[in-house]
């Protein structure tokens, strides 16, 4: 397996190659999707939420996600892996913005960073990229943004909302993002900006004609029960898998099923003897 880069994101959307991401917070979940060879591991901060119990994901510190960027890099050996910089890391200013892209680097050992807003953040965005980090857009469903949206709605819906959001994917392409997440929009203005935009797009809930797509892990498995969105499909229910290994374990315990002599460990019974004296 080839290791994955931005360049070959980019080169994806010219050969016509669809782009694959999904989110890992730890070191075992990180190995396994590597060696199922997705093309991106999102540190999301999603992290808040689906791993740390947050109500949203504006709780999440540069603290939380560095802890969990580095397990993620110790257990990827392909993908690429993009961290989420999470609320109130990048808004303040340019010099904070790079400063935290950089620890994700540089303590973390992420390879890129992703950040959510349009216009907002193009300042930001050329900053961290100037000093050599690449930036991945998030657009659409904001989430760190919640308090603001008042509920993790579709956006986009009117014209004007419709237009903005492709003005806010074109500025983020001229200031040299190399993808942009498109959350929670119809599918027929991700199309649009899909074909408008050089760069990939990365749709979660926003159809099929976006450069590739990408789902919490959490929510593919059913290992979060909070809120499944509707544009998730899932691919396992670990949450009874987990449910009946567990009561499975409790019973046996409680009725001396395990351990049984498999695994058990012995020494000679005249050691034993001689202590009881
Ligand atoms: O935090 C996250 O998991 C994300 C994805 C949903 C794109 O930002
Ligand atoms: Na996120």
């Amino acid at each position: 397996m080839k290791t994955v880069t931005t360049q070959t994101i980019r080169n994806k959307k010219k050969n016509n190659e669809i782009i694959t991401m999904l989110t890992a917070y730890d070191y075992p979940t990180a190995a396994i999707l590597d060696e199922a060879g997705i093309d991106i591991i999102l540190v999301g901060d999603s992290l808040g939420m689906v791993i740390l119990g947050y109500e949203n994901t504006t709780e999440v510190t540069i603290e939380d996600m560095l802890h969990h960027v580095k397990a993620v890099s110790r257990g990827s050996k392909h993908s690429l892996i993009v961290a989420d910089l999470p609320f109130l890391t990048y808004h303040t200013g340019k010099y904070e913005a790079v400063r935290n892209a950089g620890r994700l680097v540089q303590e973390g050992k992420a390879n890129a960073v992703k950040l959510e807003g349009g216009t907002e953040v193009i300042k930001q965005t050329k900053a961290i990229i100037n000093a050599g980090i690449p930036v991945m857009g998030h657009i659409g469903l904001t989430p760190q943004s919640i308090n603001q949206l008042g509920g993790y709605y579709i956006q986009g819906k009117s014209e004007e909302k419709a237009k903005k959001l492709l003005e806010d994917a074109m500025a983020l392409e001229e200031a040299g993002a190399f993808a942009i997440v498109l959350e929670c929009i119809p599918t027929e203005l991700a199309r649009l900006i899909t074909e408008k935009v050089e760069i990939p797009t990365i749709g979660i809930g926003a159809g099929s004609d976006c450069d590739g797509q990408v789902l919490v892990t959490n929510d593919i498995l059913n290992l979060y029960s909070n809120m499944v969105p509707k544009f998730v499909k899932q691919y396992a229910n670990l949450q009874d898998e987990i449910m009946k290994a567990t009561s499975n374990y409790i019973r046996d315990v409680e009725q001396k099923a395990f351990p049984s002599k498999e695994h058990v460990f012995h020494i000679k019974q005249d050691v034993i003897d001689s202590i009881y004296g």
